[in-house]
């Protein structure tokens, strides 16, 4: 089937279930609560969403360990609630993105419990590995969450491999088996009715032959064996051939470290295998890698990691635009500045929005919720935070660990979102299943509605006009004044129109500069975040759209 690549005209909403919005009073966030919030999705300008996972689950990881592949979690509202938050969707002339999370499933998934009895034909489903002789572990690797990436397993007397947390064995993906589930999950839901998939660390579905150990890495040892992998792109263009391309549907895949060469082996539409990638580039201007080891914000590293990624798909692939996803801190408290909350939420809506692209939106960042800084680390709930509390940075004082996690943990944006002032940000009738940010009185949804220059509404204006600008769409972009580290300033031009989007960084007053060429005198000033705006200054945080046609 010839792929419409409808999604390049769209704009993504991303829902962490458990925190969007409780529908049943059980404190935990649920589809009933999705479906009451349908509208308020297409008020912002969003037609599609992605769901982060909402499949039957123990929770070691949030959702991300799944049991049961083809069916909807009870808490969620199960297959009932689903098929209408579906039809809703489909009603609204929206779209909507199941996760695929097949790297790895839970350990309570039955396919885990047969493969360690060794019940055919799930023997080989999972990567086991017996004990050495000299009692060493089976290679080097690290898992992404706790420690090592071996387990002994008493059942099976082997040890089964982990790239993230114990309850997550990986999937043997060289066994055809294990492929042909992975292609009756897809099935299943396309024929539902879903949209599409965004594909959780696909990246690392293939491992090196022999698993070799790894040369020493500052972080993630093994990840250069596993990410990338010698079969990765036959088994995706496998995924595409007997499924996808069956379908009206499209794919957005999870790929830790890739820069734009390597994703063009995945997403040239000449002959790639997916149509989307998720990067980490844009993630990385206040940090080394990972959030985890944080570094002062550099705005030049930011506007590269943008620019490259529009320069090098230009013509060739589609890029996926994001500041925000459920396993980051939020952006205002990372790049932008929680005293100017308005303005660079604003300034950095814009910074984003405007690149050729479909943006993804996190719930909670129309309304620029900021990291939640809890009293003590026992209050963290996510599993990766509390392996890197309990064993890293040790010989420093609690305080100043616990400080680090508000800076680098994933539940600094996993706090439920604010909809009003009433008990529990309006999330809830019940008790919440998660400490909800004590911002939330100046910070909600229901205040920003009546403010007709809240960050909220001008999310809506954003998104209305890059829908309505053809060059949005099919512009050339280009950087201007890459060297300053005050400004990110870049074009979009077609023979027709024109965009110059203009965003301030800092929280001074700073002067305003236009690149030769742009000749403000001729130009509509579509956009801006502060009123009066001045030739010769920006004031902190300030942002500017201007127009030519
Ligand atoms: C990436 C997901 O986004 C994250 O939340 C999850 O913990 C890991 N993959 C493991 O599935």
């Amino acid at each position: 089937m010839e792929r419409k690549r409808w999604y390049k005209d769209m704009v993504f909403y991303q829902i962490w279930p458990r925190s969007f919005k409780d529908g049943d009073g059980d404190g935990m966030g649920d589809l009933w609560g999705v479906l009451e919030k349908l509208d308020y999705i297409k008020s912002l300008g969003c037609d599609g969403i992605w769901f982060s996972p909402i499949y039957p689950s123990p929770g070691a990881d949030c959702g991300y360990d799944i049991a049961d592949y083809m069916d909807i979690a009870p808490e969620f509202g199960g297959m009932e609630a689903f098929r209408k938050v579906l039809d809703g969707v489909h009603a609204r002339g929206m779209k909507l993105l199941m996760d695929l999370v097949v790297n790895h499933t839970s350990d309570e998934h039955e396919w885990f419990q047969k493969s360690r009895q060794r019940i055919d034909p799930y023997t080989d489903y999972y990567i086991w590995r017996p004990a050495k002789p000299n009692g060493k572990l089976p290679n080097n690797w690290d898992s992404n969450f706790e420690g090592k990436a071996w387990t002994w397993d008493e059942v099976r007397g082997e040890y089964y491999l982990h790239l993230f947390a114990v309850k997550q064995p990986d999937l043997n993906m060289d066994n055809p088996l294990v492929r042909e589930e992975v292609k009756k999950i897809l099935r299943f839901w396309l024929d539902m009715g879903v949209d599409g998939f965004r594909e959780d660390v696909i990246t690392y579905i293939s491992k090196a032959e022999g698993l070799p150990n790894d040369r020493i890495f500052p972080i993630y040892k093994g990840m250069r064996k596993y990410n990338h992998g010698p079969h990765i792109h036959e088994y995706l263009a496998e995924f595409k051939r007997d499924v996808l391309d069956h379908y009206d549907c499209f794919t957005l895949a999870e790929a830790p470290l890739v820069w734009p060469k390597r994703a063009l082996k995945y997403i040239d539409e000449k002959d790639g295998q997916i149509d989307m990638m998720i990067q980490f580039q844009c993630q990385t201007a206040d940090c080394l890698f990972t959030d985890y080891l944080p570094t002062k914000f550099h705005l030049r590293k930011m506007k590269k990691a943008f620019s490259d990624w529009q320069y090098k798909l230009d013509g060739r692939a589609w890029n996926m635009l994001y500041l925000e996803n459920h396993d980051h801190p939020r952006i205002i408290s990372r790049y932008g500045s929680e005293q100017y909350r308005e303005e660079s939420g604003k300034s950095l809506a814009v910074s984003y929005l405007f690149q050729q692209g479909t943006p993804f939106l996190y719930q909670g960042q129309e309304i620029g919720m900021i990291n939640w800084r809890p009293e003590s680390a026992d209050m963290y709930e996510d599993v990766q935070t509390r392996y890197n509390y309990e064993h890293s940075n040790l010989k420093k004082s609690p305080e100043v660990r616990l400080r680090k996690m508000w800076r680098s943990s994933r539940d600094s944006a996993r706090t439920p979102v604010q909809w009003d002032d009433s008990e529990n940000a309006g999330f809830t009738t019940g008790k919440p299943w998660f400490h909800v940010n004590e911002n939330y009185r100046e910070i909600n949804v229901a205040a920003q509605e009546r403010d007709p220059d809240s960050l909220l509404n001008f999310y809506r204006s954003a998104i209305a006009l890059r829908k309505s600008l053809d060059v949005v769409r099919h512009g050339s972009y280009r950087e201007h004044f890459h060297s300053s580290k005050k400004l990110y300033v870049y074009s979009r031009s077609t023979d027709r129109q024109k965009l110059l989007v203009i965003c301030s960084f800092t929280d001074r007053e700073t002067k305003m500069k236009v690149p030769s060429g742009f000749d403000l005198a001729n130009a509509k000033l579509i956009l801006q975040n502060c009123k009066d705006a001045d030739s010769s200054t920006l004031k902190p945080y300030e942002t500017r759209v201007y127009l030519w046609e």
